[in-house]
C-alpha cells in the first residue's frame, strides 16, 4: 500500500484533516515569512531616507492619534492613474523608520504618501482649522483645537530612545539634542544648523505662525516632510533584487 493511500485516513477524519493542515500551513508560513526578518536585503536602501527628526516624529504621534490614516493611505502604487496623480509609486524604504506604518487601506480623502511641500504651511493651518474653506465640498473635520495644544519635549528623548529600541538607528547625539532640535526646527531665528545635520532636509519655520509651540506645528511639520527624503530625479530602481 503507497503512502498516498494513506491520504484517504485524513479525508475521512475532520480533526486529522484540520491538524495536518494547521501544520502545512505553519511549516509554509515559517519558511517564507521568517527569512524576511534577517535578510538584509528585505528593504533595499535608498539615499535620503533618514529617521524622523524629534519635531516631526511628534507630529506623526499627532497624525496616528487623531486617526488621520483611516481616511489617508500612504502608499501610492504604481499604476499610471496614481503615478500621474501622486507622484512615483511609494518604495519600501521610505517607509522603513515607520513605527507603525501608515499605509493604510482606506481613501476617503487623497493618498498623502508626498504631499510634502506640494502645499505651503498656511495652507496647511487654513486647511486644518478649517478644510471647508479651502476646499467647499471636502469632508474632513476641522482640527482647530490642535493650534491651541502646547506642546513639550517632555517624553521626547524617551520617545526616540523607543523607537531606536525597535530598529529606527538614532545615535546618541541625536538623543541627547532631541530637546532642543525638536524646539529649534519650528524656530527659523534659531541656531538650526546642527539640526540640518542630524536630519537632512528637515523644513524648518514657524509651522502655525504663532509664538508658542503647538501641535499644529507639530504635524505641519511632519506633512512637509512626507515624500521628501528621495531625490527622484537621480533615483534608479534596482531591478536585480
Ligand atoms: C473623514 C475623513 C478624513 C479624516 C479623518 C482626515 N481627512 Fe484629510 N482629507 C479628507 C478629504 C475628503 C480630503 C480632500 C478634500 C480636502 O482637501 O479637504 C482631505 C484632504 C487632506 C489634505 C490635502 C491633500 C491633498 O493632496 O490635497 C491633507 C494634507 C489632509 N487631508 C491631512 C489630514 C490630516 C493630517 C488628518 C488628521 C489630523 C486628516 N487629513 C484627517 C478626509 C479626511
Amino acid at each position: 500500500m503507497g503512502i498516498l493511500d494513506k491520504h484517504a485516513l485524513l479525508e475521512k477524519s475532520p480533526t486529522l484533516l484540520l491538524t495536518f493542515s494547521l501544520l502545512v500551513v505553519t511549516v509554509g508560513g515559517i519558511v517564507e515569512i521568517a527569512p524576511l526578518f534577517w535578510l538584509e536585503n528585505t528593504i533595499e536602501e535608498v539615499e535620503g531616507v533618514r529617521p524622523y527628526s524629534p519635531l516631526e516624529l511628534t507630529g506623526r504621534d499627532v497624525y496616528v492619534r487623531e486617526g488621520c490614516y483611516t481616511c489617508h493611505s500612504q502608499m501610492i502604487r504604481p499604476m499610471r492613474d496614481e503615478v500621474e496623480r501622486y507622484g512615483h509609486y511609494s518604495l519600501a524604504a521610505e517607509s522603513m523608520y515607520d513605527h507603525p506604518f501608515q499605509w493604510g487601506s482606506k481613501r476617503t480623502g487623497p493618498d498623502l504618501a508626498r504631499v510634502g511641500g506640494r502645499y505651503s504651511d498656511a495652507w496647511h493651518v487654513d486647511h486644518l482649522k478649517d478644510p471647508q474653506s479651502v476646499v467647499p465640498e471636502s469632508v474632513m473635520p476641522k482640527y482647530a483645537f490642535l493650534a491651541e495644544t502646547i506642546i513639550e519635549p517632555e517624553h521626547i528623548e524617551a520617545l526616540l530612545k523607543t523607537h531606536r529600541f525597535v530598529g529606527v538607528p538614532y545615535t546618541d547625539e541625536q538623543i541627547t539634542e532631541a530637546k532642543a532640535d525638536f524646539k529649534v526646527q519650528a524656530d527659523p531665528d534659531g541656531d538650526w544648523d546642527g539640526l540640518l545635520e542630524r536630519y537632512p532636509g528637515a523644513a524648518v519655520s514657524n509651522f502655525d505662525g504663532q509664538d508658542s509651540l503647538t501641535e499644529m506645528d507639530a504635524l505641519i511639520a511632519y506633512l512637509q516632510v512626507m515624500g521628501t527624503m528621495v531625490d527622484f530625479s537621480t533615483f534608479t530602481p534596482d531591478a536585480s533584487r
